[in-house]
């Protein structure tokens, strides 16, 4: 495959996706994408046939440009503008610009200046410089107002997130040249680039520091509150693909590092059945996040006090989540953290990890790789942790006990993270291959029908689907993963395959390793 797209190949890509994306949203009666004041913060619907479409289409932008830049172009726009960037998002922080322009009319530079404790020329750099990033606009009148960016800016937590990522990340980032040098290892959190960067001498790790400092701790958990809502990232792509109906979800749930209790909060609305999530985290995220339990939660939703580096406090739970947790760890300190939850767990208790699952790079997957190596970036900048590969998940239970069985890796279409379901067994497991992918006897999966949850969308019909002889073959546009649909085998009993009209399928990779996953099946050619 050759490494760029034509130029015409890639304008009908872009031409292709963006009629789909338009015609969804008029068939939706939903506005089309705007960034006038009071536009949707994240353009919807998303459907899956509009995130496939919108996959595709940021992708092809994404070469596009790369291509009309030029390779010594491209390099030269990435270094030259981030900092820049990274300078006026933190001013707009700082001096809570978007806060201090009225949300029913626009402002002057001087009134501006003055409410924000800046010079009027400062205030116009930084504000027109961000306005060159599509955040606030001016008048023909040259006065400030908000646009739809700059809105999210000065009325939801994206303010905080704004904070985490320039205040944290990005001092943080600076300084993991330097780490990696004096720490080759990079397995120590107290020796990340975040500590050189907060305390000099490296001895304390990212969460030590930070939660001796309220207001830090506070922005940390609205801003990772926050980050649930980016698309790829939005709870309801874990709460509907664990395979859980209402009646046989698990009864007790405990979300382990929880922070805010959004996940949990999503699941208690999803399944009505679940008697008690409690949410576990630091004590003072925790008490924030006993402070904002609404009425509808109240009984259902508890927080709770724990350190996970002391032994699980919640006995015999059905089931502990982790979300984005051992992320911030580095091998030996998530090795102590799960052994510290084994005195907990009764036999057959579930740990769902909803975590990324890395792969290595793919010829159509730039975009979403930007977005999964940045999160690998910050975690060794944060904290000398890792995104782990599957291979990465699956040495590191074995490690710990032999008890821990991985269940199943399942990534919904379009989400970032991966379900990483893993089964507390009272005998320990004989090792499993690593490599179920290379070495899935073809044609032999076996799985009970009845283990598999029916699925929550009326529409949708289940397969089984069995990888061909190549093992994942790559489809038509490059970007994807995908199973031969002609292996599909029916598991309603019927024999028609998958077809264009296919909307969810269950597969299985291999006998070792079951997953269930949702597959979008497009006739479209591009
Ligand atoms: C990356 S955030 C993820 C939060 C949440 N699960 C989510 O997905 O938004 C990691 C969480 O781990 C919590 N945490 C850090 N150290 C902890 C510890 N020793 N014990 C319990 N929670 C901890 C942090 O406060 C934070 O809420």
């Amino acid at each position: 495959m050759a490494l760029s797209r034509s130029l015409p190949e890639l304008a009908h890509v872009i031409s292709s996706c963006t009629n789909r994306i338009y015609d969804a949203y008029d068939d939706e009666g939903i506005p089309q994408p705007s960034f006038d004041a009071g536009a949707d913060h994240f353009s919807g619907p998303f459907t899956p046939a509009v995130e496939t479409s919108r996959v595709k289409l940021l992708e092809a932008l994404d070469e596009l440009r790369a291509l009309i830049v030029g390779p010594a172009g491209h390099v030269f726009f990435l270094s030259f503008l981030i900092p820049a960037h990274t300078a006026t998002l933190h001013t707009l922080y700082k001096f809570e610009i978007a806060k201090h322009v009225p949300l029913d009319g626009p402002i002057s530079y001087a009134d501006l200046a003055s409410r924000c404790g800046l010079s009027e020329s400062s205030t116009q750099r930084r504000v027109r410089a961000a306005i060159s990033l599509r955040i606030f606009s001016e008048t023909p009148a040259g006065l400030v107002q908000h646009n739809a960016a700059s809105l999210a800016l000065g009325t939801t937590t994206l303010h905080d997130w704004l904070g985490m990522a320039t205040e944290e990340l990005a001092p943080a980032a600076l300084k993991i040249a330097e780490s990696t040098e004096k720490h080759p290892a990079c397995d120590d959190p107290a020796k990340s680039s975040f500590s050189i960067a907060n305390d000099g001498g490296g001895e304390k790790d990212l969460f030590a520091i930070v939660s001796k400092q309220p207001h830090r701790m506070e922005r940390f958990a609205k801003a990772m509150a926050w980050s649930m809502k980016v698309p790829g990232m939005e709870p309801r792509y874990t709460v509907d693909n664990l395979g859980w109906g209402n009646n046989n979800c698990p009864k007790v749930i405990v979300d382990v590092g929880g922070g805010m209790g959004d996940l949990c909060k999503a699941m208690l609305d999803t399944y009505p059945n679940i008697e008690t999530a409690i949410v576990e985290d630091l004590p003072e995220v925790a008490a924030q996040g006993e402070k904002a339990v609404s009425p509808e939660h109240k009984g259902r939703l508890q927080f709770q006090p724990y350190s996970f580096f002391t032994e699980q406090v919640v006995k015999n739970a059905d089931v502990y989540v982790w979300r984005c947790v051992l992320h911030d760890w580095p091998d030996s300190y998530a090795e102590t953290i799960l052994r510290n939850q084994i005195p907990a767990l009764k036999p057959g208790a579930r740990l769902i990890f909803n975590e990324r699952c890395l792969s290595a790079p793919k010829p159509r997957d730039h975009v979403q790789e930007q977005f999964a190596r940045a999160c690998d970036t910050h975690m060794q900048s944060c904290a000398n942790a890792k995104e782990r590969t599957y291979d990465d998940w699956v040495s590191l239970f074995a490690k710990v006990d032999s008890r821990f069985k991985l269940q199943s890796v399942t990534t919904p279409l379009h989400s970032a993270l991966s379900i990483i379901e893993v089964v507390w067994m009272e005998e320990a497991q004989q090792s499993e291959s690593l490599d179920a992918h290379s070495q899935a006897p073809i044609g032999k999966a076996t799985i009970d029908e009845g283990s598999i949850a029916p699925s929550s969308s009326g529409d949708s019909k289940d397969y089984l689907m069995v990888p061909d002889e190549s093992g994942y073959e790559t489809s038509s546009n490059g970007s994807e993963m995908s199973y031969a649909p002609e292996k599909a085998i029916a598991l309603n009993g019927s024999t028609s395959k998958p077809d264009s009209g296919c909307r969810e399928v269950r597969i299985v990779d291999s006998p070792t390793r079951v997953g269930r996953r949702q597959w979008l099946f497009d006739d479209e050619s591009d």
